[in-house]
């Protein structure tokens, strides 16, 4: 008998056993059917795709319809992992139009969980897809959509001042009914004091070990991307000779607590 698909219930209760969420980014059929063989508990469509599938420099490009494409195509084959598909740039500006975007990623695409970037400013955004039962996962710290008004992709919190406002946004969006936080790019201590003071899972990319799951780029677990990838980045195709032993090998390190390792991690 197949087992039951992972849900946010699965999720919480994994941040309360201490049991690390093991998460990755995927964009199609193919390795919908490989992230889930491997055990991975939530796939993100991301607006990485921008980057890794359409071969922009930025995720700024990427269209609502270009998400729901792809998470349509994972959707047909990912049968445990918890599916979240990311709302792109400008897809949710004010509520009715953050409303419409999200009901279409899940009624058209398949998606469980939409995720959109942004701090106190969504606080709104995040309200209003709650109150229609829409589960949100809040992206905090580094958010790439806003590349251009940063100047870079540039570590976020290292300031006690920043670490403190970023922490009282993820309480907010929590209260507001965020359903899962995600930091990108922080010091491990922003990771840590973020983790230990929501009640929902917050699941890091470059934030450190204490957070309660991690996430990648599926081709940089891959080492497809070339060129420079982020320090969190660890190529987990090494030595391994098919990419299912590679994704097998990125969540028995993310359950074992191996990965992040302090080369990955930023102070
Ligand atoms: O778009 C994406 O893939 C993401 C991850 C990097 C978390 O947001």
């Amino acid at each position: 008998m197949s087992e039951p698909p992972v849900n946010v219930s699965t999720l919480r209760r994994m941040k309360q056993d201490g049991e690390p969420i093991a998460c990755l980014t995927a964009y199609d059929a193919s390795y919908a059917v490989l992230v889930d063989a491997a055990r991975t508990d939530l796939v993100l469509v991301g607006d990485s795709l921008g980057m890794v599938i359409q071969g922009h420099d930025t995720t700024v490009p990427v269209t609502v319809d270009d998400i729901i494409y792809h998470c349509r195509t994972v959707a047909r084959r990912l049968h445990r992992a918890f599916l979240v598909a990311d709302m792109p740039f400008m897809s949710y500006t004010e509520p009715g139009q953050a409303l419409d975007n999200a009901v279409r990623l899940m009624q058209e695409a398949g998606a469980m969980m939409v995720k959109l970037e942004g701090g106190d400013d969504q606080v709104a955004i995040v309200e209003h897809l709650a109150r229609h039962d829409i589960p949100v996962c809040a992206h905090l710290g580094l958010k790439p959509q806003s590349v251009h008004k940063i100047g870079g992709f540039k570590v976020q919190g290292r300031e006690p001042d920043k670490a403190q406002e970023m922490l009282e946004s993820a309480k907010r969006l929590q209260d507001a009914g965020a359903d899962i936080v995600l930091l990108e790019c922080v010091p491990n201590e922003a990771g840590r004091m973020v983790t230990e003071a929501l009640d929902v899972p917050v699941i890091g990319i470059g934030a450190g070990p204490d957070v309660d799951g991690q996430i990648l780029v599926l081709y940089d677990v891959l080492d497809i991307t070339q060129g420079r990838t982020p320090r969190f980045v660890k190529n987990f195709q090494a030595g391994l000779d098919s990419p299912l032993a590679a994704l097998q090998a990125y969540v028995r390190a993310v359950k074992e607590k191996k990965y992040p390792e302090p080369e990955h991690c930023f102070s």
